[in-house]
């Protein structure tokens, strides 16, 4: 018998132009470089221009994973966002033009920044149901545009970009060594929201709002959570962490990353790290690390990389592939 799975066969980042070092904000807020990089690790950020918008970044990021897996076309396209172009329609469906794709699905998926874990479980939950045989999962995001650049608290610590994978079925023996998606862990606490929100929205204000956090207390649950849900996530796919290649997590802050490692007992030396130069870019971080670590030929055919991200809300969740 044969299990039909969702192989990543291609997968591409795109950052804007335009670099912001710490050394430019602490020319705007009271901060510095020193205590930015001692608190998070962020040393630059890239921040969209004027008229560049999350699909924009999506669509670069996407036609470069069309292009790593060889393919011109899917027949399901998920963008995970929290800063869409537009209240409404989704930004996924300005993708789909802009890449003129025509037919299929096209929607977007909020989970801030747990949004692209929550997008390749949808999708590959659409495959292996045998809804899609193909599908675009691209977490894209222009944080720069609902942050309050007079809060040195937050306004330090995010940046813009999208990252994409392209998942294709195709059919495994049903054990481990199968290529694809292996096991996928979702979670959320609405109890928390008052920890991590924007404080706008077209139902509550009617604007788009900034970003709102409780720092330390938000530092606190993501330990905890991301190395839990890792946990979990590995037992689903019947695995254990020596197993794991790459760990690719969520790029909030150095210190979660290595929090997390520590208390997982994973090798740093196997953590995939872009938080320093491309700052939180929400959904998109986890895919930009992936792609980056693809790219420069870390990650290899055959590696078991697991992702997990946690944001607000809070959401969190873990996907585990063997690539
Ligand atoms: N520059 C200089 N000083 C600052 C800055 C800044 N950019 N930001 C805050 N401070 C000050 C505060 O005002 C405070 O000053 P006070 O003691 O005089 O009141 C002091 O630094 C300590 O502030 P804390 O917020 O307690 O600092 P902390 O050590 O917790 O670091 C940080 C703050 C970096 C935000 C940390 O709490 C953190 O990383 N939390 C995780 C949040 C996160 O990563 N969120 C991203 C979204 S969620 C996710 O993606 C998982």
């Amino acid at each position: 018998m044969t299990v039909r799975r969702s192989v990543i066969v291609g997968s591409g980042g795109y950052l804007p132009e335009r670099v912001v070092t710490n050394d430019e904000l602490a020319r705007r807020v009271d901060t510095s470089d020193e205590w930015i990089v001692e608190r998070t690790g962020i040393r630059s950020r890239h921040i969209a221009a004027e008229g560049e918008f999350t699909s924009h970044l999506a669509t670069a990021a996407a036609r470069r994973a069309l292009q790593n897996a060889g393919m011109a076309t899917v027949d399901m396209i998920v963008v995970a966002t929290a800063t869409p172009d537009e209240t409404f329609p989704a930004t996924a469906t300005r993708v789909q033009k802009a890449l003129g794709i025509d037919g299929g699905a096209a929607f977007d998926v909020q989970a801030v920044c747990t949004g692209f874990i929550y997008g390749l479980s949808v999708a590959d939950n659409a495959i292996r149901c045998g809804e899609a045989d193909t599908a675009l999962v691209i977490g894209a995001e222009t944080f720069s545009r609902i942050l309050d650049w007079d809060d040195r608290a937050t306004c330090v610590l995010f940046g813009d970009g999208a990252g994409a994978v392209v998942l294709r079925a195709a059919e495994g023996v049903g054990t481990t060594a199968d290529t694809g998606i292996l096991a996928h862990k979702l979670h959320a606490d609405g109890r928390q929201h008052d920890l991590l929100y924007a404080d706008g929205g077209p139902s509550t204000t009617g604007t788009a709002g900034v970003v709102r956090m409780e720092g330390r207390k938000v530092f606190r649950h993501a330990v905890e959570n991301l190395a839990g849900v890792v946990t979990e996530t590995l037992a689903a796919a019947g695995l254990a962490l020596a197993d794991v290649d790459w760990l690719v997590p969520h790029q909030a802050n150095i210190r979660i990353l290595d929090g997390t490692a520590k208390k997982l007992g994973f090798p740093p030396d196997r953590v995939v790290i872009t938080v320093d130069h491309h700052a939180n870019t929400s959904a998109a971080s986890v895919p930009l690390a992936l792609a980056e670590a693809v790219a420069d030929g870390r990650i290899r055919p055959g590696d078991v990389v697991l992702m997990e991200a946690m944001g607000g809300g809070f959401t969190w969740g873990a996907c585990l592939a063997r690539m």
